[in-house]
Order: C-alpha cells, then sequence, then structure tokens
C-alpha cells in the first residue's frame, strides 16, 4: 500500500564498512547509499544511491567497478564519480572544493585518513576524512541518516589542521550526489517571485547544466533550494524511483545539476560562491550546511511525504543533535514541543496595515476570538516612528502615541480572551530615517564610498559583526519580556546589496555573506533558549525565505503576501512539495482579495487555507454576523481536522496545473481519519470529472461521512471517490471520513 508503507517497513540505518574493498554502505529505511575508495587511500567514489542493496551486491559492484579501475591504470574523469571532488585534477564538472594554498597550489590530491561512526539516538553518523597529501588541509564528509527514513543528511567540515598560512577556499560546496541511470530525466523545482512564490516547474533535464541559485544574501522567492530527478514518463503520484534534494541553508545557495558526457547526472550544492571568497586560517574548521538527499520508489508523493516526515521529526520537532553543520542547531532549541498542529492564528496587517492603534487591536481581537482564533499577532506599524514604510525599522519600542503605556495592555487584552499574543518584527533591518541608524550608520552593509541601494527604503543590518548581533538579540529579547509576547512574524523585506564591512577591508570581509546568516540562526536560537514558550514565524516579503534551515528554527513560514485563494492553490502546492504543510500559513482574507480584486465565497477561502496552517487576514470590523457565524463553523471544522493536516501522511490526488482541479489527501498516522481538500477554479462543462477516487486505503476498513454519515468502504473511496459539487467557478469542498472500526 502506497504512502501508508513507506513508513512501516522501519529499518534502523545502520553503516556497513568493508575493510577489504573499502567500501562504506549506509542502510537507510528502504534505501541504501554506498561509496568506494578505488585503491587504498584513494578518495571514495559514489557506487548507488538508490533501493536497498545488500552489502554483498555492493561488493560485487565494487569489485567490478574496481577492476575497470585498475585495468585502465588511470582515472578516466568521464567515468569517476567522486565523492568530493575538488578543482585542479581530471574531473571537469562542478567541483565540491576549489581551493588554493599559501605557495599558489591549485589543486588539492586527497587520501582517506580515516573514518567513523557513531550513533546518536535514532541517527547515524558516518565521518569520513580525507586529508591532503602533503597541505594542512582536511575534509570530514559528514552523512547522517534516521531509522525509518530515507534522508540522508550530508555536510563537509573543512579543517586547516596548521602549519602554513591560510588556504583560500573559492568555493566549498555541502555536498555531491549522483543520480545513477542515463536515460533521458525530468527534474522539479520550485520558481516563482514577490506573490507568487513556489511555483513548480517541471522539464526534461537538457545536456548541459542547470543552475538553481540566490545570489541575494537569502533563500529568496525565484528558486527555492529543493529538486526532483527521475526518469521521465516512468513515475507517477504514488510509483516510481524519485531522487530529491534539499538544502538547509537561508542565504546565498546554489544547487547545480549537470550531465557528465557518460550520462550521469551529477548535482553539486550548498553555499554560493558568489562574491565570497573564503580563508581558512589556520587550526580553524569551516562547517558548511546541510544539503539533504531522499530517494523514494514511491513516486512524486512518496517522495513529498518523505520529506514531510523528515522535517516533523527531525528538523521541526526538538532534536537533541551532536552535528556540528551551522545550518542545524547542535542543541535543542525547542524546548521539547512536539511538532503538532499550529494555533488557528489572526494577523491584522491586511486590515490595518501600518495605521494600528490600541483600541481597534482589541476590537479585531475581540472578533477573531469570537470567531475561534487561538493567537492574535499585531503586525507592522506599532513601534516608534512607523508611519509606513519610510521609517521607524531599528526603533523597536512600541509608538508612544499609538500605544502609550507599551504593548502590555494589548497583550492582557489578548490573553484575557483566550489567545496568545503575537508581534511582527523585522529585526535585520534598519530605516535611514531611524534613530538606530543615525546613532551607528556603520553597522549596516556598506562601502565607504558607495552609495547604499535602499529596497522598501531601509538597509541591512550587518549580523556578522558581533556587536550588530549582540545588539539585535537584546532589542528582540526586550521586545519579548516587556510585551508579555508569545510569537514573533520575524520578516526579512529586502535582499543583501553592497556588503561591504569596512572595519574587515583586507581581513576577508567577504565571508560577511557567511556571517551574517549564521549569525541570525545563533540569534534565533539564544532567543528561542532564552523565551522557550515564544513561536516563530519566517517571513521574507512573503516566502521569501522557506528553507530547511529557518524550519530548524521556526514553527511556520509565511507563504505568500498574495492571499487570493485561487493563486493560493498552485503556490501550496508547490509549498508542500518541499516543505511539510504543518509549517505553511494560510490566511482567509476579504472578498474582493485587496491584491487581485478577485471574489471568492467565504468556504471557498476557508476550505484552500485548511490546507496546511490556518490562519485570517481579513479585516474583522468590516465583516456582518452571518459572515463571523459562517467563518466559527469553518474554524470549528478545522480544528477537528487539523492533526491529520498537520502530521498526516498527503496524497496529492490532482494538481491544479494539470487540469485545474487540485485536490489532496490527508490520512491520518493511524489512519483514523481522511480528509480531502478540493478546489478549482474556471471549470468547463462535461470538461471535468464528477468525482474524485482517494488513494492509499485498506480496502476493507470503512468510513463514516462526517458530514452525511453515510458508512462507506475504503473500496468503495478508492474507486467511486468523493462527489465534486456541482457550481461550476470557484468551487471547493471539504470531506471527513472516519475510520469505523469493526464495521461490516
Ligand atoms: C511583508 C509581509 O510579507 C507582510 O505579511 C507584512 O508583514 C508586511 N511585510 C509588513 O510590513
Amino acid at each position: 500500500m502506497t504512502g501508508v508503507s513507506a513508513r512501516s517497513k522501519v529499518r534502523p540505518s545502520a553503516v556497513h564498512y568493508d575493510a577489504r574493498e573499502r567500501l562504506w554502505a549506509i542502510d537507510l529505511a528502504s534505501s541504501t547509499y554506498a561509496f568506494v575508495s578505488p585503491e587504498d587511500g584513494a578518495p571514495p567514489r559514489n557506487l548507488h544511491w538508490g533501493a536497498a542493496a545488500p552489502v554483498d551486491a555492493l561488493l560485487r559492484a565494487a569489485r567490478s567497478s574496481g577492476d575497470l579501475y585498475r585495468a585502465r591504470r588511470v582515472t578516466h574523469a568521464d567515468d569517476e564519480t567522486p565523492e568530493y571532488g575538488v578543482a585542479g585534477d581530471l574531473h571537469f564538472e562542478e567541483p565540491g572544493l576549489v581551493a588554493e594554498y599559501p605557495d599558489g597550489t591549485r589543486a588539492v590530491q586527497w587520501h582517506v585518513s580515516g573514518h567513523e561512526v557513531v550513533r546518536e539516538g535514532d541517527a547515524v553518523l558516518l565521518t569520513v576524512r580525507l586529508a591532503d597529501d602533503r597541505h594542512p588541509l582536511v575534509a570530514h564528509l559528514c552523512y547522517r541518516a534516521f531509522d525509518g527514513h530515507d534522508v540522508l543528511e550530508r555536510w563537509v567540515e573543512l579543517e586547516h589542521t596548521g602549519g602554513e598560512g591560510p588556504v583560500v577556499v573559492r568555493a566549498a560546496r555541502s555536498a555531491e550526489w549522483w543520480i545513477p541511470g542515463t536515460g533521458r530525466r525530468t527534474v522539479r523545482y520550485l520558481h516563482g517571485g514577490w506573490g507568487r512564490e513556489t511555483q513548480l516547474v517541471e522539464n526534461v533535464l537538457a545536456p548541459g547544466k542547470l543552475v538553481l541559485e540566490s545570489r541575494r544574501g537569502l533563500t529568496g522567492h525565484h528558486l527555492n533550494p529543493w529538486f526532483t530527478v527521475s526518469a521521465t514518463g516512468a513515475v507517477t503520484e504514488e510509483s516510481g524511483a524519485v531522487w530529491s534534494g534539499e538544502l538547509a541553508w537561508s542565504g546565498s545557495w546554489k544547487i547545480v545539476l549537470e550531465s557528465t558526457p557518460a550520462g550521469r547526472l551529477h548535482v553539486v550544492g550548498g553555499w554560493n560562491e558568489f562574491d565570497a571568497p573564503l580563508l581558512l586560517a589556520p587550526g580553524a574548521r569551516l562547517g558548511l550546511p546541510v544539503f539533504a538527499g531522499s530517494w523514494s520508489s514511491e513516486g512524486f508523493g512518496g517522495s513529498r511525504r518523505g520529506w514531510h516526515a523528515y522535517q516533523r521529526e527531525h528538523v521541526l520537532a526538538s532534536e537533541q543533535r551532536s552535528g556540528r553543520s551551522p545550518s542545524f542547531p547542535s542543541r535543542p532549541v525547542r524546548g521539547g514541543r512536539p511538532v503538532g498542529p499550529r494555533p488557528v492564528l489572526y494577523n491584522s496587517w491586511e486590515a490595518t496595515e501600518f495605521a494600528v492603534d490600541l483600541d481597534q487591536q482589541l476590537r479585531l481581537a475581540e472578533r477573531a476570538a469570537r470567531v475561534g482564533a487561538e493567537m492574535f499577532v499585531l503586525d507592522d506599524g506599532w513601534f516608534a516612528g512607523r508611519r509606513d514604510d519610510t521609517a521607524g525599522l531599528g526603533d523597536w519600542t512600541p509608538d508612544p502615541g499609538k500605544f502609550p503605556k507599551g504593548l502590555g495592555p494589548l497583550a492582557d487584552g489578548v490573553h484575557s480572551l483566550g489567545m496568545r499574543f503575537g508581534v511582527w518584527m523585522e529585526p535585520e533591518m534598519v530605516n535611514p530615517d531611524s534613530s538606530l541608524y543615525r546613532e551607528h550608520p556603520d553597522w549596516v552593509f556598506h562601502f565607504e564610498d558607495r552609495r547604499g541601494s535602499t529596497w522598501r527604503n531601509q538597509l541591512v543590518l550587518n549580523l556578522a559583526r558581533p556587536d550588530v548581533a549582540d545588539w539585535l538579540f537584546q532589542a528582540v529579547d526586550t521586545v519579548l519580556s516587556d510585551g508579555d509576547v508569545d510569537f514573533v512574524k520575524w520578516d526579512m523585506n529586502r535582499a543583501l546589496s553592497e556588503t561591504g564591512w569596512p572595519e574587515e577591508v583586507g581581513r576577508n570581509p567577504e565571508r560577511a555573506w557567511m556571517e551574517h546568516v549564521e549569525a541570525l540562526y545563533r540569534i534565533l536560537e539564544r532567543l528561542r533558549r532564552a523565551h522557550p514558550e515564544v513561536a516563530f514565524e519566517s517571513c521574507a516579503s512573503g516566502g521569501g525565505r522557506a528553507d530547511l534551515g529557518m524550519l530548524a528554527r521556526v514553527e511556520q513560514v509565511w507563504t505568500s503576501d498574495d492571499t487570493d485563494a485561487w493563486d493560493r492553490v498552485a503556490i501550496q502546492e508547490g509549498f508542500a512539495e518541499a516543505y511539510a504543510p504543518v509549517a505553511m500559513m494560510n490566511w482567509v482574507t476579504d472578498s474582493p482579495n485587496p491584491l487581485t480584486g478577485r471574489r471568492l465565497p467565504l468556504s471557498y477561502r476557508f476550505h484552500v487555507a485548511m490546507g496546511g496552517s490556518l490562519g485570517i487576514g481579513a479585516d474583522l470590523e468590516a465583516w456582518g454576523e452571518d459572515e463571523i457565524a459562517e467563518a466559527s463553523h469553518h474554524v470549528a471544522v478545522y480544528k477537528q481536522i487539523r492533526r491529520t493536516v498537520a502530521v498526516g501522511s498527503h496524497h496529492r490526488l490532482e494538481r491544479s496545473s494539470d487540469g485545474g482541479i487540485s485536490a489532496t489527501q490527508y490520512v491520518a498516522p493511524d489512519r483514523s481519519e481522511v480528509v480531502v481538500i478540493a478546489a478549482w477554479g474556471v471549470r468547463r462543462f462535461a470538461a471535468h470529472p464528477s468525482r474524485i477516487p482517494l488513494v492509499a486505503l485498506a480496502p476493507d476498513e470503512h468510513y463514516e461521512d462526517a458530514d452525511t454519515g453515510e458508512l462507506r468502504s475504503g473500496a468503495d473511496l478508492m474507486a467511486i471517490g468523493v462527489d465534486l459539487p456541482g457550481s461550476l467557478d470557484y468551487g471547493s469542498l471539504c470531506a471527513r471520513f472516519r475510520r469505523v472500526p469493526g464495521a461490516p
């Protein structure tokens, strides 16, 4: 049975090492990853990434490839599959590492200098050490596999072991992946822009390179660090082999997919080296971000479910980690909260924008509570000098005109209504028109004699400076403590530019591209430790900073500023390809939509938003009693199904780009509940199906339709499915089925 079965055939992760053939094999839940050192000490090359393979078979494959290698007596570059290739030798694909030694040598020559395997709770960590033959550089290749998952975390740590001057690292990637097969391949990835994030693209991979990247200092709206590759035409939603990768980095990143002359597909990814050579000083260690890979034999759906489960259990969850990669926290930062449904949230941005005050927010809070919201979030506009987007960023004290007694009275009011209280902040930014900038103009990224480009009238604080990072922690910490705040929407509304750091000229100021992000991660972790009860949402003009690195530090992501429910269908479909729906914050907003002007029924707006974590962003003061009553009903229904949506398995029944209908099925982990959410746009008479069959149920189990009380078997639901309502354009449904144990 697809979907459900992947999680039931759990085999513990394990590492096998065969000293004779110098073979390392990593067992994952239903797959194997293996590599081999072709001669004693020679740098390893990939042997297998795919279906679970017995060690015997791998040894046989290693021997035959070893014979081939020995017969040729030379490295044939186009046949090679280095685990961590370097510039300067006979490999011509994008290398893992481009480095220069102090004597001008621009070629690294590795040998394997050891390896170790450590069990860490429900994960196994393999580290293989590659040391340069003559220079003091070591690469620690790290592989972490979790029991019950087919996701392999990979990263590299570079270490200068001392004895000569700094090594110039011109490019350092986190991992190289080799995807087997030589036939036509299809790649899927996510692209977009502001207001149209995470659009799923599907293309046949042509010879040459496909470069997915951000040079913006943040993850970006344009492309997202996720991809899948599969044999063209061989894969469906529920079956076929899919290789996928996802990067845990929230700064400039790069993933290159390239076919080699031998027809292999090589993928390399990690930090973007654009404008960022790094000096590795004697004794220093450089931890690169995690580049995770996953394999599934259960089609695009299996790949997606694999990412969701991994994120819920090992990224979003409170995990004790000993990994040293900076993209994941090295200690628990979640305060032990398990990943579960998020509170229903109300956010006041679309209702009030910058023109906020205490009484108006209290009125909205009272209405939000009536509808069933559990968290009330005061968005932009609350702090000193913030009349519009031209001023105030950096001055994180409540505006005395709007909140004369600070945020306390609003927090008290919200709490007394039984909701939690959240605020919006954009801590990495400063408006030139602010007290902070007037006092510390040197705190922003800048070159002394260049004009700093503003974007949304703001500049970026250089968090690579320890004094700035420390100030920023204190500023947010004070807001959280003084305001009795339970939630922060952490926004970031511009890319980095003119990334100068004048005080460090001559001392590798380019490292700020990476250090800014690492400092941000540390600040979030520090805040989480200081305020373990506070939840965080990542936002960057909508969904511009959604990636595994942020997911490890926040509860959720603001998916897009486009809240038009029909537009959201495609955005949310794409988001859920890579990221767990529990992390996807969706709001129900007004009709006509303030951005697009489209009118959509309230039920439609709710159904679409219920496919992730539900929020409301409407001007509730303008809603009539009938709308409040209908909204309360939808929120109540959502509260019944949200656990299944948040932690259930996710099956895409129909994709909007295929035929205009989007339909998703969520199955509770214990299969006690099945939810189907569907929505469509303009529909042509007789051109659309009138019902949608379900998948992945046990045929002989029985389910009660929560709306009609009708009892239906799994076989019935999978053969006949749910009826689509007769309405033509912009229809939607939310069907719920509860398993009835022992029913006939
Ligand atoms: C951009 C965000 O995406 C919006 O939701 C809102 O918070 C504004 N910033 C506030 O300035």
